[in-house]
């Protein structure tokens, strides 16, 4: 047997269609969006524009033109961060947060950002109350994480954006662990800034990701260089996504990118999100009341995703994930998973956990055949 439970790190396989449009861009187009004013470079541009356009609808953005494609969401999330931030403003964000967001805001603290990290409970709920309680006259941004690539926690997102909107304060979401897993309206959210991986739930492959930007934004550029159109002047142009994209893009991981977008505008976000819950109630189901171990998720389905983290008593994570990966053809990630203000927060910042992450191309015979052989090994 053999498994890929690590979706929720980089979600494999893709959709075939991003297989055949990155083989199609790299064979017969070829050429670099705003680059070139040629045939191809029209059709690469195209490609570029309509990857723009399907992403603003599956995340309900009210601008395409807002989309500013990046490597990753960490490009994603320090580009916001340090396009807003200057020394003397407050940004209040949560205790459990990835590295992307975490160590650049501890950048920023060294720069005379004041950083405030509301605390989570130990399964990761957070209080939109305590968020309202922490702002101050300085604070100019929330920023947090949608759900938590350890414990799966879903924030309330909704809750923050209305908060942050009635106060008049800018509202940014890392969207990694949510973005085509589960429903984001930047719009109904109140977001003013959301930053996504491609090569995730969005099913394209490494090295693509982006920022939206609400309309009317205007962010520092952190990072110069050529646009491809408006060449004379010496400063970036004032537009997005120009403004935010220097240098040659990633052309045929976006022609992936948009293949993987439209695969989940056609299955549906709901539909997606309903498969990976009945596979991680099936492992959860499979794995509670082992001696010993411990689920770190929330209780209630719908207050996670996909990500089912564990500590056993008496083993090292990493471990159980090297047997699991070489006996088994398992594949799951353990130790502290880029987050260990996550794993603080749940109390295993000392060992980090087990993580298994199910995908859409999971299937339930997987998911048993994964609890059997992890039981065997305890
Ligand atoms: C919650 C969260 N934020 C940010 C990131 C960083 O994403 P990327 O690897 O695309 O930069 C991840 C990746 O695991 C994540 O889970």
């Amino acid at each position: 047997m053999s498994a890929y439970l690590d979706n929720a790190a980089t979600s494999w396989p893709k959709p075939e269609t991003v297989y055949q449009a990155m083989d199609h861009f790299m064979r017969e187009v070829g050429a670099t969006p705003g680059r070139g004013g040629h045939r191809r470079e029209e059709e690469a541009a195209r490609i570029a524009d309509e990857t723009r356009a399907a992403l603003a609808e599956l995340f309900h953005a009210p601008d395409s033109q807002g989309v500013a494609f990046t490597m990753n969401a960490t490009q994603a999330i320090n580009m916001a961060l340090k396009g807003l931030l200057k020394p003397g403003d407050h940004v209040i964000t949560s205790s459990i947060e990835h590295n992307a967001m975490w160590r650049p805001l501890k950048a920023l603290e060294r720069r005379g950002v004041a950083v405030t990290a509301v605390p989570c409970a130990r399964d990761g709920a957070l209080n939109p109350a305590e968020v309202e309680a922490a702002i101050r006259p300085s604070t100019r941004l929330i920023a947090m994480l949608h759900a938590s690539n350890v414990l799966g926690t879903i924030l309330p997102v909704a809750e923050v954006g209305a908060l942050a909107r009635r106060r008049g304060i800018l509202f940014l979401v890392d969207a990694a662990q949510t973005a085509g897993a589960y429903p984001i309206d930047m719009q109904a959210m109140n977001i003013d800034l959301l930053a996504f991986p491609g090569h995730k739930g969005l099913f394209g492959p490494h090295g693509t990701g982006g920022l939206v930007v609400r309309p009317g934004l205007t962010l520092e550029t952190w990072i110069e260089g050529g646009s491809g159109t408006e060449s004379a002047p010496e400063t970036m142009p004032e537009a997005l996504p120009l403004r935010l994209e220097a240098g040659t893009q990633n052309a045929a991981g976006i022609a992936g990118l948009l293949a993987g977008v439209r695969f989940v505008l056609e299955q549906g976000v709901e539909r997606i999100r309903q498969h990976e819950m009945e596979l991680t109630a099936l492992l959860i189901e499979a794995l509670r009341g082992t001696p010993g171990l411990t689920i770190l998720s929330p209780d209630d389905p719908a207050q996670r995703t996909a990500v089912v983290s564990v500590t056993v008593a008496g083993y090292v994570p990493e471990q159980l994930a090297d047997v699991l990966d070489q006996v088994f053809d398992i594949a799951t990630r353990a130790g502290l998973h880029c987050a260990p203000q996550a794993h603080r927060t749940a109390g295993t910042l000392e060992n980090g956990a087990l993580r298994f992450s199910p995908g859409y191309f999971n299937t339930a015979d997987e998911i048993h055949e994964t609890a059997a052989a992890f039981l065997s090994i305890l």
